[in-house]
């Protein structure tokens, strides 16, 4: 280590790029791109106490149209550890009086910014949105399609448990697989780690053809849960519905809550994930959220920073001197 810590995330940068100009989807990723974040990730986890200048002038707007607590305030203080300028726009804003996403992005891209970051209750607009601003647009959550850095976090959490070997690994994500753009986003990420997913739901949480995905379905958790090295719960999300679709929370605990004695039947370096919000006792039993030490849950939130911060620097100051053509007005 250099006694200035951007040096460090310079040497670690090496030169590269991002293959994409936003971050909508995991779709779009290469491979190198996955190790390029994950390698600044990990530089900038070795600094988390320190505050960069690496993105010193440049701008961001969180804008996010629904409510979040982890991934706005990771956003928020991962710009200002790189001494980036922030300002977060809400629910209550424009977009509630009427006016369209597209004409509040662009009043915000007007401001010169180098990212905006959406969150939105509905699918598919943070890709449209990157076509028509000049500002790198990160997906922080798009209705029930995906939340790309989510998944990156997660990745991060799952490669350093097994020492960045997890080809040939399987991972069980549990519940509410049909609203969760955590799991949009993970199913993506999975195949290009070489990781092998199965899901354990009940039917009515289980979008039409998931098969396609190339995932195992199980209704039988037990079953599912049998000899797995990643066991990842998803909340029920009633904001979405999700209890229509199940006869109450108390029977889905009893049917697919994690309880210590489930996660018992995972290999014995088995590790539990959840993105947050948990809902305990119905999605995770309270007892393993944070006592048991398979629970990587407050680490996955550590490494969320990390990752952000990797992303933002990237995407705010490309070393190619690309920069997006984006149709605006
Ligand atoms: N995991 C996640 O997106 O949490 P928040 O809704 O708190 O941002």
């Amino acid at each position: 280590m250099s006694d200035r810590p951007e040096t460090d995330l310079i040497e670690c940068r090496n030169g590269r790029d991002l293959s994409v100009l936003d971050l909508t989807s995991i779709a779009p990723l290469h491979n190198d791109d996955i190790t390029l974040i994950m390698d600044l990730a990990r530089a900038f986890r070795a600094h988390k106490t320190y505050k960069f200048d690496l993105n010193k002038g440049c701008s961001v707007v969180n804008a996010f149209f629904e409510s979040s607590t982890r991934t706005l305030s990771s956003f928020d203080l991962s710009a200002k550890n790189l001494s980036m300028d922030t300002n977060n726009v809400s629910s209550g804003g424009s977009v509630s009086k009427g006016e369209s996403y597209l004409d509040t992005i662009q009043t915000l891209d007007a401001y010169n910014l180098k990212c905006i970051i959406i969150r939105c209750a509905e699918s598919g607009v943070p890709e449209v949105m990157a076509r028509h601003t000049r500002a790198a647009i990160i997906n922080a959550g798009d209705g029930w399609h995906e939340h790309p850095t989510q998944a990156l976090l997660d990745g991060l959490t799952i490669l350093d448990h097994y020492d960045g070997d997890v080809t040939g690994k399987t991972m069980t994500v549990i519940g509410d697989i049909m609203h969760s753009r955590v799991f949009g986003s993970l199913v993506r990420l999975a195949p290009k780690l070489g990781i092998q997913m199965r899901v354990a739901a009940p039917k009515t949480f289980l979008p039409a053809h998931i098969e396609k995905f190339g995932v195992d379905v199980f209704h039988d958790v037990e079953a599912a849960l049998d000899g797995v090295d990643i066991v990842y719960a998803l909340r029920v999300q009633e904001e979405r519905g999700a209890k229509g679709f199940i006869p109450s929370l108390r029977e889905y605990s009893k049917q697919y809550g994690v309880s210590k004695k489930r996660l018992d039947l995972a290999n014995d370096n088995a590790i539990l994930m959840h993105p947050g919000p948990v809902r305990r006792d119905i999605d995770v039993h309270s007892a393993l959220v944070a006592l048991d030490e398979r629970s990587q849950i407050n680490r996955q939130v550590e490494n969320g920073m990390a990752v952000r911060k990797a992303l933002l620097w990237m995407l705010s100051n490309r070393l190619d001197g690309q920069e997006k053509k984006a149709s605006w007005r």
